[in-house]
């Protein structure tokens, strides 16, 4: 995944290098037992909710990191893994610039079954939580921004005002020529896609001629679905805004995957190593070496409401 270690890289030349390496060694050195130990023993994450919440009472600019996982809860399949296929291929062997090049037809109709699959899919309690808790915080004038990987839409279905999709979306797309990005919900995304897109391995690859793709209503330049594929980078402008949200946040959540897997590992580490509480909501047993502050293992949709609910303290709710 060449995009992660650009980013990687990016993030060695904005944050404190020193800081990064500390927290990667943290535990790994052949240092003394004693401070083996005590390194440990603070990298236990925690599932006392009652400490959770003392710190969010406290927050006032909270980042939520999300992945998979939340989309998944409310049945949105992601292509990878066991039984993730779309006739016979998986999300890492069309979601590429050199897919799209050679068949961008069987592209196109693998994004359009995926926008399709997205009216019968709903938010979950995750996503609602998360909605429900910026509006009320944002009114005590506190922040909650939500920075996901996921390309679905649900967050803002949910009613999420601050966004940061870093995968980009499923209902944008961007010019090939020209570079305009522009929203589209429109079902089908072109008459020649309609009915198109069925997901069986025996389903006909029809090659639909380039010319009757989505075209751009500028300059008529074919269209490709806004979202990052294997292989290329991140926006950097989304890039800078997440930056920005990192550097100034005093909570950070993680639910839906895991702070030591792609893309919460790029930036959860640098947020734990200024201080700031991290806390995971996700399915995964807690890692033995885990340096982040809380964990809640579970359905995020079962464990997140409760964490992010009005705490008594709150005096506008
Ligand atoms: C992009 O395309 C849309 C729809 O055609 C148009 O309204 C908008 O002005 C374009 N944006 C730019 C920056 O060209």
């Amino acid at each position: 995944m060449g995009y992660y270690h650009t980013v990687a890289l990016m993030l060695f030349l904005h944050f404190t290098t020193r800081r990064l390496v500390s927290q990667v060694y943290c535990g790994l050195k052949t240092a003394s037992a004693k401070k083996q130990r005590t390194c440990y023993e603070m990298a236990r994450p925690s599932s006392n909710m009652a400490e959770f919440r003392e710190i969010f009472a406290k927050a006032k600019h909270i980042t939520i990191i999300t992945g998979a996982g939340v989309s998944a809860e409310s049945g949105v399949p992601t292509f990878r893994g066991a039984g993730g296929y779309w006739r016979k291929w998986q999300a890492q062997d069309l979601a590429t610039p050199g897919a799209f090049a050679k068949n961008p037809s069987r592209v196109w109709e693998f994004y359009h079954y995926r926008r399709e699959l997205m009216m019968t899919k709903h938010p979950n309690p995750a996503h609602i939580a998360m909605a429900e808790c910026e509006a009320r915080l944002n009114r005590q004038g506190r922040s909650v921004v939500v920075i996901t990987q996921n390309i679905d839409e649900l967050h803002r279905k949910a009613g999420t005002k601050h966004l940061l999709e870093i995968h980009g979306s499923l209902f944008k797309t961007r010019c090939t020529s020209c570079g305009n990005v522009t929203a589209n919900y429109k079902s089908p995304i072109c008459p020649a896609l309609a009915g198109k897109g069925a997901p069986d391995p025996d389903a006909e690859d029809t090659r639909i001629p380039v010319e009757d793709l989505p075209r751009c209503d500028d300059c008529n330049g074919l269209l490709r679905p806004h979202v990052v594929w294997f292989g290329e980078t991140l926006d950097s402008d989304v890039f800078t805004e997440v930056e920005k949200e990192l550097e100034i946040c005093d909570l950070c959540l993680v639910v839906g995957t895991s702070s030591l897997v792609n893309p919460a590992a790029m930036f959860a580490p640098h947020v734990s190593a200024r201080g700031v509480p991290v806390a995971e909501f996700n399915m995964q047993s807690t890692p033995a070496t885990d340096k982040f502050r809380f964990h809640f293992q579970g359905p995020c949709g079962t464990t997140l409401p409760p964490a992010l609910a009005r705490h008594e303290t709150e005096l506008i709710s």
